[in-house]
C-alpha cells in the first residue's frame, strides 16, 4: 500500500511477527480504525479473537469497527438489527443505508440456513454418528483452520509423506534436544514446500506450529517488503534474533516468491538487500553455536524462482512437494468445508472420486457454489431445502481443477531445469500421472 504510514507499516511487521500478542494486534488494528480503515480492523480484532477467545477489548473494538453499537456482552454473536450508522467518522460513508455487516441482499440467508438447521437429518452417507446437535465441544475447536494454534497435524488430512518428513524435520528433533545434539549439524538448514496453489502449503505450516506453540515464528514475506528502505533488513535481522533467542524454534517463510525472481533479474536493489540479509541469517543458522536449534521453514509456489543461493547446501538445502490433497485428505476437506452447512446425505465417497487434482481451495470452492445453488433454489421456490449429492457434484464438474496450469509450468521444468536433481519429486509424480 502506497500511502501507509510507516508506524502502520512497522506495526503490521511486528505484528506478523508476533502473532500471538494480542495487545500489540489490538494496537494495530486501533490505528487502521483511526485511519478509516474499517474493514481490516475487523479482520485484525478476528485475529485477535482467536488467539483470545472473549477477550473483551477485542469484542470491543470489533463492535466499533463494524460500526455497530456495542452489544451486551453475553451475545457476542448476535447481529444488531435496525439502522446503524458507522461510529468512525472518517470511515467513507457508504451510499446504502443497510449496516456495513457483510453481504446481506434482500434473501435473508440466515435465517434460511438456521431453518434448515433445525431439520438436518443423517448428514453423511455412511457416517451418521458425529452429533453437532449440542454445543459442538471439544473436536469441533479442533478443526478451525483459522485459529493459528489450533489446528494440529493431525487435523491435515492425508498427505501422510509431507507428515513424515516435517515429522522429522522438525518436530521430532524439536521435542528431543539429546536427538538434536546425537545429529547435530545434519539437522540445521531449512526446509522449502512447494507445490500447486491452494493445496496446503501454508495449512500444513499452521499444524506445524499448532504442534509447537510459541516455538514457531510466521513471517510473511509480502509483509516484510512492505517496509521502507532499510527496514526490510532490520525486520529479517529481528525475526531471526528472535527465533535464536526462543530456540528451538521453526522460523516460517511463507510466499518466499515475493522475494522475486533471481537476483540477476531483481533490479530493485531494495529487494536485492533483503536477499543478502535472509543470506547472512540463513549462513548464521548453519554455522553459528548461537543458531543452534534454529529450523527454517519456507514455501512457495515457484521454487524455480527462487533465488539460487538461497537453496545452496546449509541453507534451504531441503524441499518437499506438496501435491494436490490425496483421497483421504480430500474427505477431510470436503468434511472440514460442509461442517457447518445443512446438508443432507452426502456421499462423500462419490464426490471424492469426482474431485481428483482439485486443490484444498477448489474444494472450498466446490461446497460454497453447492450452497450457493441450493440456497438460490431455496430463494426462487420459497421452501428451505438441504444440500444434496447432486448440488456437490454439479458444483464439482463445472470447475476445473485450478492445479493444472501449475503442472503444465512445472513439467518444462522438472523435464528441462532439473539441476541437481531439485525436481526429483515432481518428476516421480508425473510419471505416476503419465503426464511425462
Ligand atoms: N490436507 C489438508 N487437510 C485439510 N485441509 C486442507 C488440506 N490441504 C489444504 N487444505 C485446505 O485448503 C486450503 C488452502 O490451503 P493453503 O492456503 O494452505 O494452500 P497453499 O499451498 O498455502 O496455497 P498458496 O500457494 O496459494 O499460498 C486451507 O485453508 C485448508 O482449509
Ligand atoms: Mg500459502
Amino acid at each position: 500500500m502506497a500511502d501507509e504510514s510507516p508506524l502502520i507499516r512497522s506495526l503490521r511487521a511486528a505484528v506478523a511477527a508476533a502473532p500471538g500478542d494480542v495487545p500489540l494486534r489490538l494496537h494495530f488494528a486501533e490505528l487502521l480504525l483511526a485511519g478509516g480503515r474499517n474493514d481490516e480492523a475487523v479482520a485484525e480484532a478476528a485475529v485477535a479473537l482467536q488467539h483470545a477467545p472473549g477477550d473483551a477489548d477485542a469484542r470491543a473494538l470489533m463492535v466499533r469497527a463494524m460500526g455497530m453499537p456495542p452489544a451486551p456482552a453475553a451475545a457476542p454473536t448476535e447481529r444488531a438489527p435496525g439502522p446503524t450508522g458507522p461510529t468512525a467518522s472518517s470511515a467513507p460513508t457508504e451510499s446504502s443505508p443497510e449496516p456495513p455487516v457483510g453481504k446481506a441482499p434482500a434473501f435473508d440467508w440466515d435465517a434460511a440456513e438456521q431453518q434448515v438447521q433445525d431439520v438436518v437429518g443423517p448428514r453423511f452417507l455412511e457416517e451418521p454418528q458425529t452429533a453437532d446437535g449440542e454445543g459442538a465441544a471439544g473436536d469441533a475447536d479442533a478443526w478451525d483452520v483459522d485459529a493459528p494454534g489450533a489446528v494440529r497435524l493431525a487435523d491435515v488430512g492425508g498427505m501422510d509423506e509431507v507428515k513424515d518428513r516435517l515429522e522429522a524435520a522438525f518436530l521430532a528433533p524439536m521435542r528431543n534436544p539429546e536427538l538434536r545434539r546425537l545429529y547435530g549439524k545434519s539437522l540445521r538448514g531449512g526446509l522449502l514446500l512447494y507445490g500447486p496453489p491452494g493445496c496446503g502449503k501454508t495449512f500444513i505450516a499452521r499444524a506445524v506450529a499448532g504442534e509447537l506453540g510459541a516455538n514457531f515464528l510466521t513471517v510473511s514475506l509480502s509483509d516484510v517488503l512492505d517496509m521502507w528502505i532499510g527496514a526490510s533488513e532490520k525486520n529479517i535481522h529481528d525475526i531471526f534474533e528472535t527465533a535464536r533467542r526462543q530456540a528451538p524454534c521453526v522460523v516460517f517463510l511463507d510466499e518466499l516468491d515475493a522475494l522475486g525472481a533471481k537476483r540477476s533479474r531483481t533490479h530493485h536493489s531494495g529487494l536485492r538487500n533483503v536477499v543478502n540479509q535472509l543470506l547472512t541469517e540463513l549462513d548464521g543458522i548453519a554455522s553459528g553455536a548461537g543458531n543452534e536449534g534454529v529450523f527454517v521453514l519456507a514455501a512457495t509456489n515457484v521454487p524455480w524462482d527462487v533465488d539460487i543461493a538461497l537453496r545452496r547446501p546449509g541453507r534451504l538445502d531441503r524441499t518437499l512437494l506438496v501435491l494436490p490433497p490425496d483421497a483421504t485428505a480430500r474427505e477431510a476437506i470436503l468434511r472440514y468445508h460442509l461442517r457447518e452447512r445443512p446438508i443432507e446425505a452426502v456421499d462423500l465417497g462419490k464426490l471424492v472420486k469426482a474431485t481428483e487434482d482439485f486443490s484444498g481451495a477448489d474444494l472450498a470452492h466446490v461446497c460454497e457454489s453447492a450452497a450457493e445453488a441450493a440456497l438460490l433454489d431455496s430463494a426462487r421456490s420459497g421452501s428451505v431445502r438441504l444440500i444434496t449429492t447432486k448440488d456437490l457434484l454439479g458444483a464439482a464438474k463445472q470447475i476445473k481443477p485450478s492445479t493444472e496450469p501449475w503442472f503444465a509450468a512445472a513439467r518444462n521444468v522438472a523435464m528441462f531445469a532439473n539441476e541437481g536433481g531439485l525436481y526429483d519429486d515432481l518428476l516421480a509424480h508425473l510419471k505416476r500421472k503419465r503426464k511425462l
